[in-house]
């Protein structure tokens, strides 16, 4: 290696470079100083005047920068390395005076920078700390926890009474072909009773299901004979919303099936329903009706559990409320579910659930249950 570099030039060189530090550090100075001093946090401030940049990280950009500071002072390729290697090319005898000024300024470096960094990083970490601490003493957001619907409620009511006396709950769906919906129900194409209980189809010959009547058949289908059970569910129909009516609502069926089950079962079951919904002096009303999955077939009145009688405003002064449908099961309707005539017989029913729900909670139109206004459904907490 030659000497083509002298002491002065290599001791001129490592002044500059010390400049440069000093001109660099101007931007830290304050950080080796200890955080909690109020210096420490208004160097940083001044640092960033982006006013609205949170301290946390402004306070990590400014550790980022210093270690930018660090690799162009003390990194491989950094200042002080390349100063290192110059002192191979001076002449040998000045070689330790050259060390010793080189050292000089690494130890003016290195010591500053490192007290800055550790300084910013506990400074962080407290900022961090306090980020994540909760001040316990401040009022909490109160949880607006849910609660059920009152049609949910008014399922719930219905399936715990028809689970106590044995009924199995059946859930199906609500989409049908024609089959299910009439065909199976003794309802043929061009059967008047199809009127009544118009749907919403679809373009691939399926169609919502009009009744919970459907039911009836796939549980045949699915259980054989004997059966019992009961069907909660959606329904459809092309009807004009009004304060009893609405295209969409809730029914549930009552289907049982054995050996000698007669009218008269189902009047009992009936009448002990409506006594356990609405106490034991309800009364129970059969009148004659037509249904073609049903013969005989009746409406089911329940004697109104406000006024017992007499009459009043929620049964409408008649003293009687509408429960439903109901009849025994047409010998058609078993065939089709392949239940052996000879042997069987069953009754059936569907009841409304959101008209009781109304009458229950008195309320003057049904369509309030759909409108999804939350003062009104608080209510019903
Ligand atoms: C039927 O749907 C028969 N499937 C009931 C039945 C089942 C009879 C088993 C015999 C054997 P109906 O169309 O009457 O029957 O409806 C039954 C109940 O559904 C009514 O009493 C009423 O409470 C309710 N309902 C009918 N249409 C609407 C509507 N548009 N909005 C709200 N509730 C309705």
């Amino acid at each position: 290696m030659t000497d083509n570099l002298n002491i002065e030039d290599f001791l001129s060189r490592v002044q500059e470079v010390g400049g440069t530090f000093a001109r660099e550090w101007e931007r830290f100075r304050f950080f080796v100083l200890d955080p909690s001093r109020p210096e420490f946090n208004e160097g940083l401030q001044s640092q960033w005047q982006q006013g609205n940049v949170p301290l946390l990280d402004k306070a990590k950009s400014a550790l980022g920068d210093l270690g930018q500071l660090r690799t162009q002072m003390l990194g491989k390729k950094g200042e002080i390395a390349n100063l290192k290697r110059m002192i191979g090319r001076l002449p040998e005898a000045r070689r330790g005076e050259a060390h010793q000024a080189l050292r000089g300024l690494e130890v003016h470096l290195v010591n500053p920078l490192g007290g800055a960094e550790d300084n910013l990083q506990l400074f962080i970490r407290k900022l961090e700390v306090e980020r994540e601490s909760i001040d316990v003493t401040l009022p909490g957001r109160r949880p607006r926890p849910g609660h059920l619907h009152p049609i949910t409620l008014m399922r719930q009511r219905i399936e715990d009474i028809f689970v106590s006396l044995g009924y199995a709950v059946e859930d199906d769906r609500e989409i049908e072909t024609d089959f299910y919906n009439f065909d199976a129900l003794n309802i043929p194409e061009g059967h008047p009773a199809r009127d009544p209980q118009d749907t919403f189809y679809t373009t691939d010959g399926f169609a919502l299901r009009s009744q919970t009547s459907t039911v009836q058949i796939h549980a045949m289908q699915r259980r054989g004979a004997p059966v019992r059970m009961i069907a909660p569910g959606r329904v459809f129909r092309r009807d004009t919303p009004d304060p009893t009516h609405n295209p969409m609502f809730y029914q549930v069926e009552g289907l049982c099936v054995d050996r000698g089950i007669t009218m008269a079962h189902l009047k009992g079951t009936l009448a002990e329903f409506v006594h356990r919904l609405f106490g034991p002096e309800t009364k129970t009303r059969f009148r004659p009706s037509y249904f073609p999955f049903t013969e005989p077939s009746a409406e089911v009145d329940y004697s109104c559990f406000s006024c017992g009688g007499p009459g009043c405003r929620i049964c409408k002064w008649s003293g009687w409320i509408e429960l439903g449908g109901s009849g025994m099961v047409h010998p058609n309707v078993l065939r089709a579910a392949n239940v052996d005539t000879e042997e069987f017989t069953g009754f059936a029913f569907g009841l409304g659930i959101d008209r009781t729900c109304a009458r229950i909670y008195q309320l003057d139109d049904i369509r309030l249950l759909f409108e999804n206004d939350v003062r009104f459904l608080e209510q019903f907490r």
